[in-house]
């Protein structure tokens, strides 16, 4: 089996390029994911308003907008792979400055009170090493606030096509905040979702920019046979097929008196 460790920042950045315009239609469950996290986190943001917020690989702004709805701040700073500045423009409601780039590796130039990150870090190459990384861009007690996906994620597909990120399980990620983190809310789940055909899967994984695994030569061949072994392995009683989400969620302090 083909399982990346990592893919390509070049080929993630044309894969989300690309889905940009379709992403918001069809991230239902990333939508989801955004919403939960904004009701914890509000249980743990300061009252009044906050120095300064940066969000990594904010693609199309569905967290952005929700960020801004509920937070007000002197200063927001956005990134992601695409250069979104202008579609952000449209949605945003408060003043911000975006930066196009690699978030790994983000080069901090202020420190932050809130660093918030949704569906996006699964797609790094080294998430133990971002984690250690924020602790550079966080004020003290500031909140790292993170959606991402478990290993259960798009099993189907893993199985099927052969192809599927490495994705940490939440004990790992608690295991990389032990140092210098206080982990405030943690979460994860599955759900399933369903579609009339296994085509209608591959075209949803198209339209939410989640190709740039996808290694396979699509024959026509290898297409029906794929199809033929979805309906097979993955039928639901509704005659529809299941694609499987592994929600994954944290919120956590810079605990400064923490770290070593
Ligand atoms: C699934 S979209 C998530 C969009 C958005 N955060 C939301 O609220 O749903 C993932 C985004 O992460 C970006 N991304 C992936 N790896 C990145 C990296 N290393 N640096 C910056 N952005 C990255 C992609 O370009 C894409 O726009």
């Amino acid at each position: 089996m083909e399982s990346l460790t990592s893919v390509d920042k070049s080929r993630i950045q044309h894969a989300f390029q690309k889905a940009l315009n379709s992403y918001d239609e069809h991230a239902l469950i990333q939508q989801k994911m955004n919403i939960k996290l904004m009701m914890h986190l509000q249980d743990y943001l300061p009252n009044g308003s906050l120095d300064s917020v940066l969000e990594l690989g904010c693609g199309s702004g569905m967290l952005s907008t929700l960020l801004q709805k509920q937070i007000s701040a002197n200063y927001w700073l956005f990134n992601d792979l695409c250069d979104v500045r202008s579609l952000l423009a449209e949605k945003l409601i408060q003043p911000f400055d975006f930066s196009c780039g690699d978030a790994e590796n983000f080069s901090f130039q202020r420190r932050f009170d809130l660093i918030a990150s949704a569906s996006a870090v699964q797609w790094f190459h080294y998430p133990d090493n971002f984690i250690s990384h924020c602790k550079t861009g966080l004020k003290p007690n500031g909140l790292l606030a993170i959606t991402s996906f478990g290993e259960d994620n798009l099993k189907e597909i893993r199985q099927m096509a052969n192809v599927g990120l490495s994705y940490p399980n939440l004990s790992q990620w608690q295991n990389w905040l032990a140092n210098g983190f206080e982990l405030l809310w943690c979460d994860d789940f599955t759900v399933i979702l369903e579609f009339d055909t296994p085509l209608d899967v591959l075209k949803h994984l198209k339209y939410t920019g989640v190709t740039a695994t996808n290694r396979k030569n699509w024959t026509r061949k290898n297409l029906n046979k794929f199809i033929d072994d979805y309906l097979q392995a993955f039928s639901l009683p509704s005659g529809k097929v299941g694609l499987t989400y592994h929600p994954l969620f944290f919120i956590a302090r810079y605990s400064h008196a923490k770290n070593q």
